[in-house]
């Protein structure tokens, strides 16, 4: 229903409106709104480990989001200046995913009490009432809470958008005058552009010379992502060691995730190709040159290079996929969605236990122990970077990490501008309920264990015929369709989207999706193994101590891991086989990011060779050409996301 309003609110927009230089560029792809896209089988037993784990906790006992003065305090992390954004952000989402009334109240109580102190400058924030100098962009994780709050119930719509535009009329006047913007909102302006777009879009109320003003004003006060992501300016290593010509900060791990999206977002009111081509090589460019098997780049503080055991912070993860979202949905390159995917079910779940109360802050690709580490390969990172716990290192992720599941699946399916047609992104199991234009009612049923399985099965409902669209994988090879029970056909996808015509009423069609095992190259001669959306690595055997237990919640636990087995391993590239032994129930157990639970599995001819570590806490890089120290044995690769201790980066041999 809420979404008719909108779309309907949206076709008058564009008929009475025809685009130019003042106006903002349309998107290639539109969200619709948080609630109507539902994830279904695993995929909601995950976000319900989530909710059972240290997020759907926080808010009973973390200082950072479970206090109730919520613009009071003026530590740096205290509410609106960073954390309790983070937080209101990720569980408005989360909360509204899995129904979760206790979370709700929680994040409508935040809501409300931000609301209701902001002061007669349109000011939101702890600075209210204090000499404390104001900065902008703690807020801007708080304005996408707000603004999918609005998308659950457009009662509160009146409300958020009166206090938006009196917030951009106040940062309007702030910018003019040079203040609010630290090295922070220098680099994270984008965030606040995208809110301001979706003021635009929705409701502009009048003032759009003023919001595109505003959306200028912060690209210009901060950092030229369209340098920092140029050819001739980007770091092809490790950055410890090379002079920024920028401001340090625009080589920081989260601030480089978050940028993914401020050329994008710079296009829809510059109207310039080239800040588009820009994102897309610089996207490129920040994988080739730091990127991992597991989908993600690494960064411990400031981007760290190729070497195995460079951590990947947990924040710059999620907000990695957050961007990919939005880049898929300004410039419609299915390479965005390929990787967000690759990202989600890899690099996500495997810097998480299983039961996911506990949270790194650093992830390795070669991981053989989770512990305080001494010595430690991160720069700029403390000891404690890899231990799985409340906040190891810095409490952010802590507070940021929950938008990662949720904002997966609210973005999971898109529709196009015309409003016509229904696109399924991210494959997996969902459950989605729109109205399309000419309120066409339609749901889309989508039943899988896919990653865990190559086949999904989706029943359409329409009250009208129109084209559906899935997205196939640039990894699928001889994909097939089956549309209401006819013979398979081959896929003849179009840009990564395959077209479905679905008439009144039901339609029902398979989708069989294989993908062929292949080796991916990494340095010193090693490899990493992928087959379909999931990279597959060694899943060290471990074992587990607890290091410290939170206080006011005992399930709060920071563990070290420690391997109990050998890890020293060459493997045969040449050997590697596919192993499925789909679940005898159907269903996938839980949770399912844990060791010895994924159906799926690659085995592969190894043997143990001499692979030295750095003091007792890391891997040294792969030895190139190793000889084998004894006899060859078969050992199993899981998918990435299961494992907690691993070697995802190995040295070949040729077996005998
Ligand atoms: C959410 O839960 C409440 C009870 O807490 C219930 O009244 C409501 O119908 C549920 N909503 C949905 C969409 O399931
Ligand atoms: C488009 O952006 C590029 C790179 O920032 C810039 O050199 C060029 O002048 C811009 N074009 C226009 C028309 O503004």
């Amino acid at each position: 229903m809420m979404l008719f309003r909108v779309f309907g609110f949206l076709s008058l927009f564009f008929q009475t409106h025809v685009y130019s230089q003042t106006t903002l560029a349309p998107k290639k792809f539109l969200t619709v709104p948080l609630g109507n896209v539902k994830p279904a089988g695993w995929l909601m037993d995950q976000l319900v480990v989530q909710t059972n784990g240290l997020a759907g906790h926080l808010h009973e006992f973390y200082d950072y989001a479970s206090q109730t003065d919520w613009t009071g305090g003026t530590s740096y992390y205290s509410n609106l200046e960073e954390a309790g954004s983070y937080w209101f952000n990720a569980m408005v989402p989360n909360g509204v995913l899995v129904n979760n009334s206790a979370i709700n109240a929680k994040t409508s109580q935040f809501l409300s009490y931000v609301l209701s102190h902001q002061d007669n400058t349109g000011w939101l924030g702890p600075e209210v009432g204090t000499t404390k100098p104001r900065l902008l962009w703690g807020r801007y994780p708080f304005l996408f809470g707000a603004i999918q709050m609005t998308e659950v119930d457009t009662t509160l719509t009146n409300q958020v958008v009166t206090a938006m535009h009196k917030f951009v009329a106040v940062a309007n006047t702030m910018l003019k005058a040079g203040e609010g913007v630290d090295a922070w909102a220098a680099t994270r302006w984008e965030d606040f552009v995208i809110a301001l777009q979706w003021l635009y879009d929705f409701h502009p109320n009048g003032n759009e010379a003023l919001l595109i003003d505003t959306m200028q004003r912060l690209k210009w006060t901060g950092v030229p992502w369209e340098k920092v992501f140029s050819q001739h300016y980007f770091p092809t290593t490790a950055v410890e060691n090379t002079p920024n010509p920028f401001d340090p900060l625009t080589w920081h791990g989260v601030n480089m995730a978050e940028g993914l999206k401020a050329l994008p977002s710079t296009y829809r009111f510059t109207h310039n190709q080239s800040d588009l081509d820009t994102a897309s090589k610089g996207w490129d460019m920040l994988f080739q040159y730091h990127g991992r098997p597991s989908g993600i780049f690494a960064a411990d503080e400031y981007l760290a290079g190729l070497e195995a055991v460079r951590g990947t912070e947990l924040c710059l993860v999620v907000e990695t996929m957050f961007s990919g979202s939005y880049l898929y949905q300004v410039i419609g390159d299915p390479k965005f969605a390929d990787r967000v995917e690759r990202i989600t079910y890899n690099a996500l779940p495997a810097t998480l236990t299983g039961d996911m109360w506990s949270r790194q802050y650093l992830q390795q690709q070669n991981q053989i122990g989770a512990k305080n580490m001494n010595p430690n390969p991160f720069p700029n990172d403390g000891a404690y970077s890899n231990v799985f716990g409340l906040e190891p290192n810095y409490p952010c992720c802590t507070v940021n990490h929950p938008q990662g599941w949720p904002k997966f699946i609210s973005n999971a399916f898109l529709t196009t501008p015309d409003q016509k047609s229904l696109v399924h992104l991210y494959l997996g199991p969902f459950m989605t309920s729109v109205t399309l234009a000419s309120n066409n009612k339609v749901t889309a049923t989508v039943e899988t264990i896919y990653p865990f399985s190559d086949t999904l099965t989706t029943t359409i409902t329409a009250t009208q015929t129109f084209t559906y669209f899935v997205r196939i994988p640039s990894w699928v090879v001889g994909g097939t369709i089956s549309i209401n029970g006819a013979t398979t056909r081959a896929l003849t996808p179009s840009n990564g989207l395959q077209s479905v015509s679905a008439s009144a009423g039901t339609t029902k069609f398979v989708l069989n999706l294989p993908a062929d095992i292949k080796t991916e190259s990494r340095p010193h001669g090693s490899i990493a193994v992928q087959r379909g959306p999931l990279h597959y690595a060694f899943d060290i055997p471990r074992s587990q101590k607890v290091l410290k237990r939170n206080a006011q919640q005992s399930l709060a636990v920071d563990l070290e891991f420690d391997a109990t087995a050998a890890w020293q391993y060459a493997i045969d590239p040449a050997t590697l086989k596919f192993n499925n032994v789909p679940p005898a129930s159907g269903k996938l157990p839980s949770p399912i990011f844990d060791s010895g639970k994924s159906p799926l599995t690659i085995s592969v001819t190894a043997c143990p060779i001499s692979w030295a570590t750095a003091g007792d806490t890391f891997a040294a890089a792969p030895p190139p050409n190793p000889a084998c120290t004894g006899a060859q044995k078969a050992i199993t690769l899981a998918p990435y996301g299961t494992t907690k201790l691993r070697i995802g980066e190995f040295p070949t041999f040729r077996s005998t």
